[in-house]
């Protein structure tokens, strides 16, 4: 399993600005694997598989295994980092035709997600159709604080009492949170949840392969351990040194160019819709690692051949402060065969010249044609290709990777990527607009700009 990254349709210029920075990338991936770099307390997601994960994975699957009742559905409540990794994975490798006709999917038990919004149509949705199953409950929040998991496991808990009684409700919900502080903390050892913890050197957007994933995706029927093992396979290649043309140093350091070129956001580009949570996941990661100090690249994303015919023209001929990632898995994805163009005697619609040929095939093309316009009309693009298909094992490596290349990029960039002072503003605002106890002062502070 590896990354391909070609950069044949990136500007020369850039390539060897992107060589240039080769060094510092270098050193930046140093900092990473010995946790001295700005921000290196939040650095245990690096190698965390081969360290703590595989032991972990080994209790998730004793507790599983001790669940003496079914369940048919799990609900994930958490927002960011605490639910984008196991929404990936799940919408990645689930046959959402199979799972739309309940438990068809047999492999795969359907996730629901609660927390990650703040919308009384969507909950009001999801308890009405959680009564036509047997549900568990995972809420997930590392801080135990944030409001929207909060409040949807303040609605989903008085559900779950009210359908089950307070014991067997209990059982049926674990939680996943700081070892020892927090709210969500507090209230799981006084009701007996069973939990699980979020390490305290890892943060939300790095914590996929923390028990934040691997619980919920346990229970639903992912091999986690696969999971685990694709993302330790990337963690070793980083371990046993790796040279100064490898995909992450590449990808870090083209960032990094195309940025200095005024190139001021990324297109992430797929070619395969089950990869859309992955370019949701890749936002957070990019976006909150590296959006502060009044810098960064704007992480974006389209999904071919869906936008091309949306935004495609924007990307062709806008404004020109694009650069474009594409990324994909080996064509032959999650399933064996691939659906065939039929052949018939007839072409009346014109597809004589496609007869016999795969929809894949054709895909592959059309993302080959699009980068080739695109990089005509003046839009640097990288092409970055795990030659394995689309698996927990190959997600794995990808997260890895991605989580690697961002620590490296952030640094080159001059930030700590480990932090996100920005989002607890709109947290306090909330706060006080809502009336909670300690924020008396910026209420009065903020009704006084309402009223202007
Ligand atoms: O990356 C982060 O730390 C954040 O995006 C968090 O994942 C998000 O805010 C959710 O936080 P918590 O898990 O504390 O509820």
């Amino acid at each position: 399993l590896k990354l391909n990254l070609d950069r044949s349709f990136f500007s020369p210029e850039l390539c060897s600005a992107a060589d240039n920075r080769v060094s510092e990338a270098l050193n930046a991936l140093t900092a990473l694997k010995n946790h001295s770099c700005r921000g290196g307390e939040f650095t245990g997601w690096f190698d965390y598989p081969q360290l703590h994960g595989f032991d972990l994975n080994q209790k998730i699957r004793t507790y599983r295994q001790k669940l003496d009742f079914e369940f048919d559905c799990v609900v994930v409540i958490g927002i960011g980092g605490s639910y984008l990794g196991t929404r990936t994975v799940a919408e990645a490798l689930q046959n959402e035709y199979l799972l739309a006709q309940k438990s068809s999917d047999r492999r795969h038990k359907p996730i629901f997600y609660a927390g990650h919004q703040l919308t009384g149509n969507a909950l009001m949705e999801l308890l009405s159709a959680l009564d036509g199953f047997s549900p568990m409950v995972n809420v997930i929040s590392k801080s135990g604080t944030t409001t929207e998991p909060s409040v949807a496991f303040r609605v989903l808990r008085s559900y779950m009492e009210k359908r089950y009684g307070a014991r067997e409700a209990s059982q049926r919900i674990v939680a996943t949170t700081d070892e020892k502080k927090g709210a969500l903390r507090q209230f799981a050892d006084a009701n007996g949840y069973i939990s699980f913890p979020v390490p305290d050197d890892v943060g939300g957007r790095f914590s996929v392969l923390t028990a934040v994933g691997l619980v919920p995706l346990m229970l639903a029927g992912y091999q986690t351990e696969e999971l685990l093992k694709g993302a330790d396979l990337f963690f070793s290649e980083v371990r046993n040194g790796l040279s100064s043309d490898h995909p992450v140093i590449q990808y870090a350091t083209s960032r990094k160019a195309a940025y200095e070129h005024g190139r001021t956001v990324e297109v992430q580009s797929i070619i395969d819709p089950k990869l859309r949570m992955l370019s949701e996941w890749w936002k957070q990661l990019f976006g909150e690692s590296e959006g502060k100090e009044a810098k960064g690249i704007f992480p974006a994303s389209i999904c071919l051949t869906t936008d091309l015919h949306s935004m495609g023209q924007y990307v062709q001929q806008g404004t020109r402060m694009l650069f474009e990632s594409f990324v994909s898995f080996r064509t032959s994805r999650v399933h064996s065969s691939s659906v065939t163009i039929p052949v018939q005697n007839d072409d009346r619609d014109q597809l004589l010249y496609l007869e016999g040929k795969t929809v894949d095939e054709v895909n592959e093309a059309a993302k080959l044609a699009t980068k080739i316009a695109h990089a005509d009309g003046d839009v640097p693009c990288l092409d970055l290709e795990f030659d394995e298909p689309l698996s927990e094992r190959s997600l794995g490596y990808a997260f890895a990777f991605f989580e690697t290349a961002c620590g490296i990029s952030a640094q080159l960039l001059g930030v700590n990527p480990f932090d996100q002072p920005g989002v607890e503003d709109y947290k306090k605002n909330l706060f006080a607009l809502m009336g909670r106890k300690g924020y008396e002062e910026l209420a009065k502070s903020l009704a006084n700009r309402i009223r202007r």
